[in-house]
């Protein structure tokens, strides 16, 4: 017969492992939860062997060794996860952490941010660097948050070139009549206007076939992007105008960057802060191998100007400024003004 005892101590051990088992179900998803690093989504538009695509995998590489196990960085390149049009409501909604849109596709978000898409306004792109770091650029950063993006920082790509499917380019009336495609801005849509040209707004990733079919003649980037594009293989000139710039700013979203532990946020801060030296320092050697590539493959002409054709597209695009200056606050057309020295 069973002792009554041994038969309470029995079920007595079995209470305690079925509640002992019942607690590692409750506490393990925790721990293997605290144990699974944080999967960041770095989205964007280019190739990886550009300034912008640089600097992803910098950052993915300097956020992973600085903080090992707690992050895992995921870069997709060239439009994979998301294109233009997306990238910025899937930032919103939480779908990418990262992304890294050029200045010119934030107008939506704030007026201010125009100032960058001024033609001419800029010298070079030491002159943006430099107002980029100064007060008033620093300031563009934090002023999207209302609107739920943060800027972590500015990253450089170069000075945009202007190119079309004709022999002739080198005067503003050579571009009369003609279609551009342009960046989702618009300030470059009035800027196309005014010289009698028909812009039409279209993502990135769009480029190239409507350039090959002839749904629009021409469009303005960097060496850079011309070169990894293959848009030197479906244009036939490209003019050294240097008209404009296109850098980027580096945006997460702020709730989501508000909510991470602060280690982790100190962590990624300084891996961006690394990233942004390292990819800076690299986007004009990147600029100029690329138009080197483009002129040695001989298939688009490159168009040197000389100072008084430049200062006629000067003259027919500086209008821009005054149109503008309503949104963008003349103190900030000043500010990058003085950043020309
Ligand atoms: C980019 O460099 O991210 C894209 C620029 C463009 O849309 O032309």
């Amino acid at each position: 017969m069973t002792n009554p005892h041994t038969v309470r101590k029995r079920s007595f051990v079995a209470a305690a492992m079925m509640s002992a088992a019942l607690a590692a179900t409750m506490v393990l998803p925790d721990l293997a939860l605290a144990q699974s690093p944080i999967v960041i989504k770095f989205s964007h538009v280019v190739a990886d062997k550009t300034p912008k695509g640089q600097g992803a995998l910098k950052f993915k590489e300097l956020a992973e060794k600085k903080l090992p196990g707690k992050v895992e960085v995921q870069v997709f390149p060239s439009s994979q996860l998301f294109g233009d049009a997306k990238e910025l409501e899937a930032l919103l909604l939480g779908d990418v952490q990262f992304i890294a849109p050029s200045l010119s596709k934030f107008d939506r978000y704030t007026k201010k941010i125009q100032v960058f898409d001024l033609p001419f306004l800029f010298d070079d792109l030491d002159a943006v660097d430099r107002f980029q770091n100064s007060a008033a650029g620093q300031g563009l950063l934090t002023s999207m948050t209302s609107r739920g993006l943060l800027g972590l920082a500015y990253w450089h790509n170069g000075m945009k070139q202007l190119s079309t499917n004709k022999d002739k380019l080198q005067r503003p009336e050579d571009v009369k009549g003609l279609k551009f495609r342009i960046q989702a801005s618009d300030v470059l849509e009035a800027q196309f206007r005014a010289l009698d040209a028909n812009p039409q707004k279209m993502a990135f990733a769009e480029v190239y076939q409507a350039l090959q079919t002839g749904v629009v003649d021409g469009q303005e980037n960097t060496w850079s992007n011309i070169y990894s594009q293959k848009f030197f293989e479906v244009q036939k000139t490209i003019a050294e105008t240097n008209h404009g710039v296109i850098d980027y700013m580096v945006v997460t979203n702020a709730k989501w960057w508000d909510g991470l532990p602060a280690d982790v946020r100190k962590g990624l801060s300084e891996a961006m802060a690394e990233a942004t030296t390292y990819a800076n320092k690299l986007a004009n050697d990147i600029n100029e191998a690329d138009r080197k590539r483009i002129a040695d493959a001989g298939k688009a002409k490159i168009q040197k100007l000389t100072k008084d054709d430049l200062a006629a597209w000067r003259k027919a695009m500086e209008p821009m400024w005054k149109k503008f200056e309503g949104g963008i606050g003349r103190d900030l057309i000043d500010a990058a003004l003085k950043a020309n020295k």
